[in-house]
């Protein structure tokens, strides 16, 4: 698969020296955080091409932000967008010419759709997951797949506050009394937040957010991470699970799902904690032994809980919470004081306009510069940006089966130029290697170009220019 010559003609290149770039400085980039994927403009960064960026053809499905469509359409970008998903031998017809797919978790990018996919080099997932995508055969056609995975950090943090009150005074329930014409007055066991102790189980992009804004509501923040990570405010960091649960109010999971984090909460998890607290999970339904947490609500040792999030969830809207979902379904259901929500934690017009951005300028900087910091499905390559400075620059980008002897039949056909800094790095079996060079001509250009594809470990070979 090649991003060059194919769609245009070799002896004919020009070097792109447009006054208007704007791409991001690699120094201040910070892997993995949505700060780090902000375009930050420099005056003097040269904007790379991959070829006419109105050939650049973008496809985005299921009605992906309009944040994220401007950024794509303001590149010059030929940008079609469709509001909802396509069905399979559709999405083949139109995925056959696209170099560039945005699409949210409808949309089912599997072999054999991208089999079909001969232009295709980036896939943008406007959303959190990305098993809808086929990572390793996209990996292996050299396809980057790109996602946001923290742009709705605030959002669950927020809702988890709303919680924390919520549960305090039982509000779910008086609403529902209301709700059914029962007038209620009760402040038995209902309490302030102030001065209680909040234990978060994680403390990454959401728990750290929790931990600033339940300390401003005057709690005590006690956190449990396997990382150790620098305290927010005056919250502490605790070196087992177990003194988080003995000592806090309210507990809430913020953990990735792993094999280690199922049933994190379970029946032995439940006699440490306090009697009449509490546990918000809005992280995975695998963390918390729902059985275990029903029997500890029932005998009064959890005061109230809060769950956004569930082993098994229904694909779309409807009457789904029932038993058939989770054979536990109707018991929780009966039970007092507790709030259930469909996965809504991430779920924000705000989180939606983030990922929007954060995805949009990905994909803008994996096709204009090669830059593959956030990829989901290879390794993470980055070079500082060539400049004004530097108008005879080119920039190298050969993805390749990770075999033994590639790099030094690669370097022998670099090494013919003045190579201006190099970076290659691997996962599992494909390797990203990318090279600036310094000094060439359009002769130069196709002629590395098609030494590099001749090579028998390539997957993928691009020039930028
Ligand atoms: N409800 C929603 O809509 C929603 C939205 C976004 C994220 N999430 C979920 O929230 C969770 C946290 O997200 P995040 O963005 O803060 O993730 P993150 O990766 O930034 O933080 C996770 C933290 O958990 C820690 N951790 C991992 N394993 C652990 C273990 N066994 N014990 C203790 N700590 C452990 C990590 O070291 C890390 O600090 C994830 O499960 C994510 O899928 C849910």
């Amino acid at each position: 698969m090649a991003a060059f010559p194919r769609d245009i003609d070799a002896q004919n290149l020009s070097f792109s020296t447009s006054p208007t770039a704007s791409f991001p400085s690699q120094a201040s980039s910070h892997p993995g955080s949505a700060l780090a994927n902000r375009t930050i403009p420099l005056a003097n960064t040269k904007h790379l091409k991959p070829f006419a960026t109105e050939d650049i053809k973008v496809l985005l499905l299921e009605n992906v932000n309009q944040t994220g469509r401007e950024i794509l359409t303001q590149q010059g970008y030929q940008v079609e967008f469709l509001k909802s998903s396509l069905p399979e031998d559709e999405l083949i017809e139109k995925i056959r010419d696209v170099h560039v797919i945005g699409i949210r978790s409808k949309t089912k990018l599997t072999a054999r759709v991208l089999k079909e996919a001969r232009n295709l080099i980036v896939v943008g997932c406007f959303c959190i997951g990305t098993n809808q995508v086929d990572l390793q055969y996209a990996a292996e056609h050299g396809i980057a797949v790109f996602n946001s995975p923290f742009s709705n950090s605030r959002s669950v943090a927020e809702l988890v506050i709303g919680e924390i009150i919520a549960l305090a005074r039982q509000l779910g329930d008086r609403s529902n009394e209301m709700h059914n014409g029962t007038w209620n007055k009760v402040s038995n066991k209902c309490w302030e937040i102030r001065g209680k102790t909040l234990g978060i189980i994680g403390y990454g992009h959401i728990g750290a957010q929790l931990s600033v804004l339940a300390e401003a509501m005057g709690m005590s923040v006690l956190y449990y991470d396997v990382v150790n990570l620098m305290a927010l405010g005056t919250a502490c960091q605790v070196p087992k699970l177990e003194t988080l649960l003995s000592k806090s109010d309210f507990i809430t999971c913020h953990v990735p799902e792993l094999p280690e984090t199922q049933n994190m909460i379970g029946k032995l998890q439940f006699e440490q904690m306090k009697n009449g607290s509490y546990l918000i999970n809005a992280s995975r339904g695998s963390v918390v032994d729902i059985p275990a947490l029903i029997e500890a609500m029932r005998s009064g040792k959890v005061a109230g809980a809060a769950l956004d999030v569930y082993p098994n969830e229904p694909a779309g809207n409807g009457d789904y919470f029932n038993a058939d979902l989770n054979t536990w379904g109707t018991d929780i259901r009966n039970l007092k004081n507790i709030i259930l929500t469909p996965h809504i934690g991430g779920s924000t017009e705000e989180a939606q306009r983030a990922i929007g951005v954060e995805v949009a300028e990905a994909l803008v900087r994996y096709v204009n510069m090669g830059t593959t910091l956030g990829a989901v499905n290879l390794p993470e390559v980055a070079l500082r940006s060539l400049t004004m400075d530097e108008p005879n620059h080119a920039r190298v980008i050969y993805i390749h089966r990770n075999i033994p002897g590639v790099l030094r039949k690669v370097n022998e056909i670099l090494g013919d130029h003045n190579v201006d800094k190099q970076m290659t790095d691997s996962r599992g079996d494909v390797a990203y290697l990318m090279a600036d060079i310094s000094s060439v001509d359009n002769a130069t250009i196709k002629d590395l170009y098609e030494r590099l594809e001749s090579l028998s470990s390539r997957i993928m070979t691009r020039v930028l220019y």
